[in-house]
């Protein structure tokens, strides 16, 4: 039986203060005390490599990097060296940094179908960038995304989109329409309903869960023929599915493309790439043109991001970082069939299988999706190392021996899950299930 974390006495003093003190407790409602079972670490201390300590000095393995973003491992030595010289330079003057043309060389070197880049400290920021400058170029107003993805901004053009609209006018909320990735007829309506209206399409090109190699190329193919841009959200996969991202295998059908997690091993850097003739127009030289104020941000051209994403990139070129991920991914895959095999659980506890995103579901008795369960597979892994919640994201640091670890933990947890399907989660969860980011009513 693996050692039992059972102190969570500062992660509960720091539950107790922080809503007081930061409305939602964290920067991103992703890391909310909501998403998370009682029995869980409420904030973490520090990282090293692929694990992480709480505030009452517990280590788990951790599953889910920094929400993807951490895809070298947490402190990364060679990165940080790469921080230590550009700290020693400054971080922020009056003009741009030296180091803002080198870094927009080196990363549209890797996407040779771009030929323009824009930075930014977050997703949300070079998204809605992306969905102004389309607006911009098309001359029209409506954006559309598929709903059945989770996230593209904060901003009024998605969040007004979502049952979380609450202080966004309806008449923002009216300038955006979704379809479904699933089946793309949907999409060809919206372009009937808003003939000529529509000015650009974002979306995800891949998830794990949905294999549909056709999705990019015919979204695209639908794009033109009624003169909308694809602006292509690699947030999530960008140095994940391929490198530099699904753009690789998708070369030349988006018009812009946005970056953010996963690009500077977890540092603030996101970027937004795009043909020429679209980002020009966010240029200051086309004389006489009506200016576009694509991204204003003082803390863009901050250099010690930028050298963490330079050092990511270079690492990701000289050791085969892509290749090792995808190794991990495939292992992991196996071996958490083989589990859930072992426990006679095919069918209650799935999993996709996946080199860069492997995800699970976890269902009630009935067979039906259940948060109760999943939430008690979260307290049963956390309490045995694992920081885990449902997925798992293949970063350089992680090597067979912490999957096995992580085997070790999911067996366990899985007869506790066992049980659970028999008396119901209730007996065994401390607390309230997890609860959805998106839901209207906390
Ligand atoms: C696909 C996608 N786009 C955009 C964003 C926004 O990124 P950020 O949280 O850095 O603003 C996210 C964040 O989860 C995302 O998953």
């Amino acid at each position: 039986m693996l050692n039992q974390i059972t102190n969570f006495k500062h992660s509960d003093e720091y539950r107790s203060r922080i809503h007081s003190l930061i409305p939602g407790g964290a920067h991103t409602y992703s890391k909310g005390d909501d998403q998370f079972p009682v029995l869980s670490p409420a904030a973490i201390a520090r990282g090293k490599g692929a694990y992480v300590w709480d505030v009452d000095n517990n280590k788990y393995l951790d599953c889910s990097m920094g929400l993807t973003s951490v895809s070298l491992g947490h402190a990364y030595e060679p990165v940080l060296d790469a921080i230590r010289v550009e700290l020693e330079n400054g971080v922020n003057f009056q003009r741009p940094a030296k180091i803002e043309m080198e870094m927009a060389e080196i990363f549209l070197g890797l996407v040779p179908s771009h030929q323009m880049i824009k930075f930014a400290k977050n997703g949300s920021t070079v998204t809605s960038a992306a969905v102004k400058l389309a607006r911009a170029y098309t001359g029209r107003k409506l954006v559309a995304f598929p709903s059945d993805h989770p996230f593209y901004s904060y901003d009024d053009w998605f969040i007004g989109r979502t049952a979380c609209n609450k202080g966004v006018p309806s008449e923002f909320s009216e300038l955006t329409a979704t379809f479904l990735s699933t089946d793309l007829r949907t999409l060809q309506e919206l372009f009937e309903k808003y003939p000529q209206q529509i000015a650009c399409v974002i979306s995800e090109p891949e998830k794990s869960h949905i294999n549909d190699p056709s999705y990019c190329k015919r979204l695209s193919e639908l794009c033109k023929k009624n003169g909308a841009l694809f602006i292509m959200d690699e947030m999530i996969t960008g140095f994940k599915t391929a490198f530099p991202g699904s753009i690789h295998k998708f070369s030349g059908c988006a018009d812009l493309a946005t970056w953010g997690k996963g690009i500077a091993n977890g540092f603030s850097f996101c970027a937004l790439t795009g043909k020429k003739e679209i980002m020009e127009l966010g240029g200051i030289r086309q004389k006489g043109e009506e200016k576009v104020f694509l991204i204003s941000s003082t803390h863009g051209g901050e250099t010690i991001s930028m050298a963490a994403a330079i050092a990511t990139v270079e690492e990701f070129k000289k050791k085969r970082v892509l290749e090792h991920n995808h190794e991990i991914g495939r292992f992991f895959s196996e071996k958490a069939s083989e589990v859930i095999l072992k426990k006679h659980l095919a069918g209650l506890v799935d999993i996709v299988k996946s080199e860069w995103l492997p995800l699970f579901t976890f269902k009630d008795k009935n067979g039906s999706v259940c948060p109760g369960m999943r939430t008690l597979t979260m307290q049963e892994m956390i309490k045995r190392g694992v920081l885990f919640q449902g997925i798992f994201v293949p970063c350089f640091s992680h090597n067979r021996t912490d999957v096995e670890f992580f085997m070790a933990a999911l067996e366990e947890t899985l007869d506790v899950y066992s049980a659970a399907l028999e008396k119901g989660f209730a007996s065994f969860l401390v607390g309230e299930p997890a609860k959805p980011v998106f839901r209207r009513f906390l």
